[in-house]
């Protein structure tokens, strides 16, 4: 047991995992504070989740995140979940404490919310209205962060209807019953039709959808009406620059990419498993960028 504390090993649970940047962040972070450890690839075949999560105190971990398409199940996984985590339906990451005993936390919604304040200082939740593009698990994590940093009034647009409603119902119930700052969130549904014109109104705009991803086409929306004080964000992060981006910079409005997400939300996972809560530099942003 000493000798396996004397080495920190961390990793990431994804099916397939080979594309992800944690293990350079985490591993730039280990070898920055002088910690003895390591952060490696898991892939990990979705029939064998339970096995592989039970497996890691026996194997010396620290914890681990998990990544897609392992989200929401490793959440049915664990012996405690955080609230967030609770709230978002969905872990990406995962402690081994000190009894031996699994705990679950969603960092993602911290990163998202670190990523605006880094590129924007005086941003606040609470200004005004803001519309959220997409209805997935990203959607999810970022409607949770916002509510929670004081947003009262989130619209969810969604190409399938159904999901941003079923989004918009569950939220505004959880949030009306809510003892912290996400009391009295409404979150609403606006129509997929609409999403030119809903732009008109909000503070914050944010792209949680696979549009502008890689080689996938552009997100189909207009910034036309969109005010041009209003934040322009999006979680995707290959490219850095997405077309939504590109198109809110050309017109004046302030923008924050998604990569600043993915480095935050790593922070408090390394603090948890480590025992040091890690900065995000210019010299990690390099790093990371030059894998992108
Ligand atoms: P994640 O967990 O990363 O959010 P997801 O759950 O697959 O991923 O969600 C992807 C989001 O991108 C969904 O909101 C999806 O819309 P649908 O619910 O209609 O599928 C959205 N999306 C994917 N392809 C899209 C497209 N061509 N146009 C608009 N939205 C799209």
């Amino acid at each position: 047991m000493a000798e396996a504390k004397k080495f920190g090993l961390a990793g990431v649970m994804g099916w397939p995992v080979s594309h992800s940047r944690s293990p350079v962040l985490h591993n730039y972070w280990l070898r920055h504070y002088g910690l003895n450890g390591a952060y490696v690839l898991l892939p990990v075949d979705p029939a064998l989740l339970p096995a592989a999560i039970a497996g890691l105190p026996a194997l010396g971990f620290a914890g681990c995140n998990v990544t897609i398409p392992h989200k929401v199940n490793a959440m049915k996984l664990v012996d405690h979940v955080d609230p967030v985590a609770r709230r978002i339906g969905a872990i990406n990451t995962i402690v081994v404490e000190a009894d031996g005993s699994l705990s679950g936390y969603n960092n993602d919604g911290f990163g998202y919310i670190q990523s605006l304040r880094d590129a924007h200082q005086e941003w606040r939740a609470d200004a005004g209205p803001v519309l959220v593009m997409g209805a997935g698990g990203a959607a999810r994590a970022v409607i949770v962060s916002l509510a929670e940093q004081g947003a009262k009034d989130i619209r969810i647009c969604n190409r399938t209807a159904s999901s941003a409603h079923a989004l918009a119902t569950e939220f505004t119930a959880d949030f009306a019953q809510a003892s912290d700052a996400a009391k009295g969130a409404v979150v609403t549904a606006v129509p997929w039709e609409k999403r030119h014109d809903a732009v008109a109104e909000v503070v914050l705009l944010v792209n949680t959808t696979s549009q502008g991803m890689g080689s996938n086409p552009a997100l189909d929306l207009s910034l036309d009406q969109l005010p041009l004080q209003a934040l322009v964000s999006d979680i995707v992060y290959i490219p850095q620059e997405t077309p939504l981006l590109k198109d809110a910079k050309a017109r004046g409005n302030p923008t924050a990419g998604g990569l600043g997400m993915l480095l935050h939300q790593a922070r408090p996972a390394f603090n948890a498993w480590f025992g040091v809560m890690p900065e995000v530099t210019p010299a990690l942003r390099q790093k990371v960028e030059a894998t992108l």
